[in-house]
């Protein structure tokens, strides 16, 4: 028997959660995790995506492991580009690859395949899981880049150049993989994910009025599409340059590790706010990461609207007794505590409550 399905997520994407916050990580399941690299011994990545079994096995994995409070669709957002047909690899070192990159606005492609194998691993993971499920997709920048890149690239020149010779095309293709988006999302919501994420992993590339024309109005449009039937956080590398414009769609925002939370909560006090400690300190030793996961939850303070998160993904390379570790110092933490140690301090120290805020 499942015990009662854990809301935490959900209460925090409401802004009515206590006690600590969720914790969820990008990349949860992956190559540091021994049971995943065992499995890839047998199926490539994309036949693990597109298989549902062995996609909601693997999406277990880090829920099994270290007790998240929510499980993330094991995935792509290159699922979308595939189904369009542009004949997509993973090569290993080299990451994605895109056999058939589009080059102009007589490339873009009409016909979305089919990505119902989606809906089929969302519906064999919902019995097993008692936490909630995040569906999700690139969003129509980010995967544009990378069907017009052909994989990954270190500035998106491709990109940028059609952008800015030929705009009203590069348009027609947001358009096209907005669509796209919204109906891809409307499969997982329809087979039953309860919230959603929206990775523009490269926006980070444009400039704050191209950020606007290119990124945000194709992420707003998305969330709008959707009616907003789910809560919906948008991810974005960089996003803490761009948070106070994302925060005009009003949804939840994930963030980076380049900006201060609890600053960022001033500047937004009304959206979920999620992340940001850096992936990096998953290298460090258990007690740096202990400290470094408290200072984030005591400079949250129980914030009824916070998931604990990564600024980015987990690396292949990291370990998963770091990953345990972060994880079992959020799940142990609690604001009782967090008031009852500082109440300590205060009294050793003779501290007042406004030096303490401000550290
Ligand atoms: O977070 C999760 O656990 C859910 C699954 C997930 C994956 N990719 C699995 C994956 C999610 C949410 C993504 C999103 C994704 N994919 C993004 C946005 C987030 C980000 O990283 O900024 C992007 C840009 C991609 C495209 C992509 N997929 C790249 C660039 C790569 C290669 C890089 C790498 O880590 O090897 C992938 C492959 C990929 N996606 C892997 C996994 C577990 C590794 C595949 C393998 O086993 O070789």
């Amino acid at each position: 028997m499942l015990s009662p399905m854990n809301k935490r997520l959900l209460h925090a994407l409401q802004g009515t959660n206590n006690g600590r916050p969720p914790v969820w990580l990008m990349r949860q399941a992956g190559r540091y995790q021994k049971e995943y690299r065992a499995i890839k011994e047998s199926y490539s990545f994309l036949e693990m995506v597109h298989t549902p079994e062995i996609a909601a096995e693997v999406t277990m994995l880090p829920i099994k492991q270290f007790g998240m409070d929510a499980a993330i669709l094991f995935s792509d957002i290159l699922t979308v580009a595939e189904a369009f047909g542009v004949g997509l690899r993973f090569e290993g070192g080299v990451g994605p690859v895109i056999d058939r990159p589009i080059m102009s606005r007589a490339d873009i492609p009409q016909q979305l395949g089919d990505l119902s194998y989606v809906g089929d691993a969302i519906k064999l993971l919902l019995p097993e899981l008692d936490v909630p499920l995040i569906g999700f997709a690139g969003a129509p920048f980010t995967v544009a880049s990378y069907m017009i890149e052909g994989g990954s690239s270190r500035d998106l020149k491709n990109t940028k150049k059609w952008m800015l010779k030929d705009p009203e095309g590069f348009h027609m293709l947001l358009e096209t993989l907005t669509e796209a988006t919204i109906s891809y999302l409307r499969l997982q919501a329809d087979a039953g994910v309860q919230a959603l994420q929206l990775f523009d992993s490269w926006a980070m590339h444009l400039s704050f009025p191209h950020f606007e024309e290119f990124s945000l109005r194709y992420m707003k449009k998305i969330a709008d599409g959707l009616n907003r039937d789910l809560p919906m956080i948008l991810f974005c590398r960089g996003s803490s340059v761009f948070a106070p414009e994302m925060a005009s769609i009003g949804c939840g925002i994930g963030l980076d590790w380049n900006c201060s939370l609890p600053q960022m909560r001033q500047k937004i006090p009304h959206l979920t706010l999620q992340g940001n400690l850096d992936p990096f300190v998953l290298y460090a030793p258990h007690e740096t990461i202990r400290k470094e996961v408290t200072n984030l939850l005591d400079a949250m303070n129980g914030d009824p609207a916070y998931i604990f998160n990564l600024g980015h993904g987990i690396s292949p390379d990291m370990s998963v007794d770091a990953v345990r570790c972060l994880v079992d110092t959020v799940k142990e933490w609690s604001p009782n505590n967090d008031c009852r140690a500082k109440e300590q301090r205060r009294s050793e120290t003779g501290d007042c409550l406004l030096s303490e805020r401000t550290t």
